[in-house]
C-alpha cells in the first residue's frame, strides 16, 4: 500500500515528538511491505513567521490531497510569544480551527486508556484506579462555541464580548450517530454530556441523543451534566465507555481524562469528516517550556499515527503491532520524565529516556 501523509510539525515540541512517529511508521512500511511518502505542510506559529498567516490556502489545498494528516502541535507562550500580540484570527490557533472546518472534521476521538503499566503516574489512589479504565471521548469539533458568532463591542464606555454556542439537529445526529457506532465496536455504554438543567442548546442536544439511542437497542445511553462528568472523570473513571459531547465539553473533559491517564502525552486524538481522511492531532498544546529539551514525550504522537493506520488505511494488524510495542516499552520500565512514577513510588526497574530514545526503542519492538 502506498500512503499520502501530509505532516504539520508545527511549533514548540512538534517537530520532535513527528520525527519519532515518523520512525515507526517507517519501521511499519519496512516490516509489512507499505510505501508512505510525507508533505511537509505549514501551519501555526511557523507558519505566521513563514507567510504572515497561521494556514494558507496552499497548505489547505495540502492537506486535501494527502490522505491523512499527521500533526506534532502548534503554538507558543500565551503570554510571552509575539504570536500572540496579532488579531485573533492570525494567531496559530486560527489556522488549527480553519484546517478542522474546511476539511469539515466534526467528529473528534480521543481514547482515554490507563496502561496497567502507568498505574504509578496516574494521580488517582489505587482502590479507585482498580483494574484501570478504558474510555473514548467523541467530541463534536466544528461546531458550538468554538465557530459561532463573537464579537467585542464598546458601548457607553463598556466593553462587552459575546461568544454564541449554536447547534442544529443536523450537526448533533451526525456526532451521535458516530458515538454509538464507535460503542457497538466497544462496551456498548454512551454517556452523553451536556448542560441541559441551563442551557437550549444542550436541551435539543439530548432530544437528538434519545433519537439516536432508539436505533442502537443493544447500547445504554445515559446522560450527565457537564459539572458532575467533570468530578466523575476522577472519582469513579471506570464508569465510562464512550463519553459523547459538544465541542467546549470535549475540550475540557479530555484533558481532564488524559491526566487520570498519567499525562497528556499519552492522549492520542483522530479528527474525522464522512471520508477515510483523517487530521491526526494532539489533544495537548505545544510545551514550549521544554521545546528543543528532547524530553518530551513522544507516545501519544505515535499512537495516533497507529489510529491513522486503522481508520485511514484499514491496516488493523499495523496499528496493533504499534500499540503493542508502546506496551512492551512500558512494561521494559522506559518512561520519559512525565510518565515517571509520583513522588514516594518506587523506581525500580524504571528507566528515564529522553524523545529519541523513547521513539526508537518503540519502532525496534514494532513488528
Ligand atoms: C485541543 C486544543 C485546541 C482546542 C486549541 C489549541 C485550539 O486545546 O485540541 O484540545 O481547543 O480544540
Ligand atoms: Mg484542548
Amino acid at each position: 500500500m502506498n500512503g499520502k501523509i501530509g505532516v504539520i510539525a508545527g511549533d514548540g515540541i512538534g517537530p520532535e515528538i513527528v520525527a519519532e512517529a515518523r520512525k515507526v511508521l517507517d519501521r511499519v512500511g519496512t516490516v509489512f511491505g507499505h510505501r508512505f511518502s510525507y508533505t511537509d505542510i505549514l501551519m501555526g506559529g511557523c507558519s505566521i513567521d513563514a507567510t504572515g498567516v497561521p494556514l494558507t490556502d496552499e497548505a489547505i489545498a495540502a492537506a486535501k490531497e494527502s490522505d491523512a494528516v499527521l500533526m506534532g502541535s502548534i503554538g507558543g507562550n500565551t503570554s510571552t510569544s509575539p504570536w500572540y500580540k496579532l488579531p485573533p484570527k492570525l494567531r496559530p490557533e486560527a489556522g488549527l480551527l480553519k484546517l478542522r472546518s474546511s476539511l469539515n472534521l466534526f467528529a473528534n476521538l480521543r481514547p482515554a486508556y490507563l496502561y496497567g503499566e502507568l498505574r504509578a503516574a496516574c494521580p488517582l489512589r489505587d482502590d479507585i484506579i482498580g483494574d484501570g479504565f478504558d474510555m473514548m471521548i467523541m467530541r463534536e469539533l466544528t461546531g458550538g462555541l468554538y465557530f459561532g458568532r463573537r464579537e467585542t463591542v464598546e458601548k457607553d464606555g463598556v466593553i462587552t464580548a459575546v461568544d454564541t454556542l449554536t447547534y442544529s439537529e443536523t450537526e448533533i445526529r451526525r456526532i451521535a450517530k458516530r458515538g454509538f457506532d464507535i460503542a457497538m465496536k466497544r462496551r456498548k455504554k454512551v454517556t452523553s454530556v451536556d448542560k441541559a438543567n441551563v442551557l437550549d442548546s444542550s436541551r435539543l442536544w439530548r432530544k437528538i441523543v434519545e433519537e439516536v439511542a432508539k436505533n442502537y437497542p443493544e447500547v445504554t445511553c445515559e446522560h450527565m451534566l457537564v459539572d458532575n462528568c467533570a468530578m466523575q472523570l476522577v472519582k469513579d473513571p471506570k464508569q465510562f465507555d464512550v463519553i459523547l459531547t459538544e465541542n467546549m465539553f470535549g475540550d475540557i473533559l479530555s484533558d481532564e481524562a488524559s491526566m487520570v491517564t498519567g499525562s497528556i502525552g499519552m492522549l492520542a486524538s483522530a479528527s474525522l469528516n464522512d471520508t477515510k481522511f483523517g487530521l491526526y492531532e494532539p489533544s495537548g498544546g505545544s510545551a514550549p517550556d521544554i521545546a528543543g529539551k528532547g524530553i518530551a514525550n513522544p507516545i501519544a504522537t505515535i499512537l495516533r499515527a497507529a489510529m491513522m493506520l486503522r481508520y485511514t488505511f484499514d491496516l488493523d494488524r499495523e496499528a496493533a503491532a504499534v500499540e503493542a510495542a508502546v506496551q512492551q516499552v512500558l512494561k521494559e520500565g522506559y518512561r520519559t520524565i512525565d510518565i515517571m512514577p509520583r513522588p514516594g513510588e518506587s523506581t525500580e526497574g524504571i528507566t528515564e529516556v529522553g524523545t529519541a530514545a523513547m521513539g526508537d526503542r518503540i519502532a525496534e519492538r514494532t513488528g
